[in-house]
């Protein structure tokens, strides 16, 4: 596959997460064009006239917004923000009987206005949600995949990059696992620049004790209801995060990023979708199999697949 020229990124959802999308992605020049849609008209009308309005400041993108899914024909990438947001102190799989719905009559229809699109699921709990999108629609896993802990990997290399005094793109760490309660670090590969993290010890800082690295982890776990609690939702850093996968995607980068695609034979999980590094490009994502897994990452692993596990098949039932 190749880098996509003129391409056409519709983003589903007028709301905080998808109009916050849809900014990021102009001001970035993500895709040629950039089509939102939501069943409400008059929102997604407004919202599109809103970011149209700063065209000049924003390149060569163009911006509309409908409530028509045929305007969503043809996509190239479709990011998927549609459904009812956490409320303060829900957790996101809470969220699963609406959004479940919601899923099951607009997938089809988005499926099938875009037969070819890659389909980046936002909406939580995403990776429930990919995993019962996935089986419905029937679509190749690597083309419908979900934000998972792109976001909250960004937060952990914020947290980490301020501690030890260098920039984040230098931290490589991740989170895996759940984008939700269970998600978890991966220490025992994390670095920076080349240096095991485990073993960072500069001059002038301290090295990081196991206790800092817990609270750090639990901080980044937490991150959502503290702004939640705050302004009612999380909108900014969503929205980079998606963005930052659909131009990678776009550009056929393949970047490596931890995004939540449904796992076949990947280290003994049961059918799951949850987030690994994973490689993606215009073919969509394809998770990295030789990841190192400590023991203790491995059973928090599968009991992160086993969370996301019990509320699909809650759901089904
Ligand atoms: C968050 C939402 C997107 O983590 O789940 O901010």
């Amino acid at each position: 596959m190749a880098v996509i020229e003129n391409a056409k990124l519709t983003i589903v959802g007028a709301g905080a997460v998808g109009a916050a999308t849809a900014y990021a992605s102009l001001i970035r020049g993500a895709a040629r064009h950039v089509v939102l849609h939501d069943i409400d008209a008059a929102r997604v009308e407004a919202e599109a006239l809103d970011l149209a309005h700063g065209s000049l400041f924003t390149g060569s993108s163009t911006v509309t917004g409908s409530a028509d899914v045929d305007a969503t024909a043809d996509s190239h990438v479709v990011v998927v923000t549609a459904g009812a947001p956490q409320r303060p102190g829900q957790t996101r799989l809470e969220l699963i009987d609406t959004n479940a719905r919601i899923f099951r009559t607009m997938m089809p229809r988005l499926v099938e206005a875009s037969p070819g699109a890659v389909f980046v699921i936002v909406t939580n709990p995403c990776d429930v949600l990919t995993l019962l999108a996935q089986q419905q629609t029937g679509l190749p896993a690597e083309r419908l995949f979900a934000s998972g802990t792109v976001l909250d990997t960004s937060r952990l290399r914020w947290r980490l990059a301020e501690r030890a005094g260098v920039a984040a793109s230098s931290v490589h760490a991740h989170i895996v696992g759940e984008h939700g309660d269970t998600e978890f670090p991966l220490w025992s590969s994390a670095t920076i620049g080349p240096v095991p993290l485990l073993e960072w010890d500069p001059l002038d800082r301290d090295p990081f004790t196991p206790d800092e690295l817990d609270e750090i982890a639990q901080d980044v776990r937490t991150a959502a209801y503290r702004i939640i609690a705050g302004k009612g939702a999380t909108n900014y850093a969503i929205g980079l995060s998606a963005t930052r996968i659909v131009e990678a995607v776009l550009r056929d980068e393949r970047a490596v990023l931890p995004v939540s695609t449904v796992l076949s034979d990947f280290r003994g999980l049961p059918e799951v979708a949850l987030s690994v590094p994973s490689i993606v490009g215009s073919s969509g994502a394809f998770p990295i199999r030789e990841t190192r897994f400590s023991d203790e990452e491995h059973a928090l692993l599968h009991a992160s697949a086993e969370a996301i596990r019990e509320t699909a098949d809650r759901v089904r039932d």
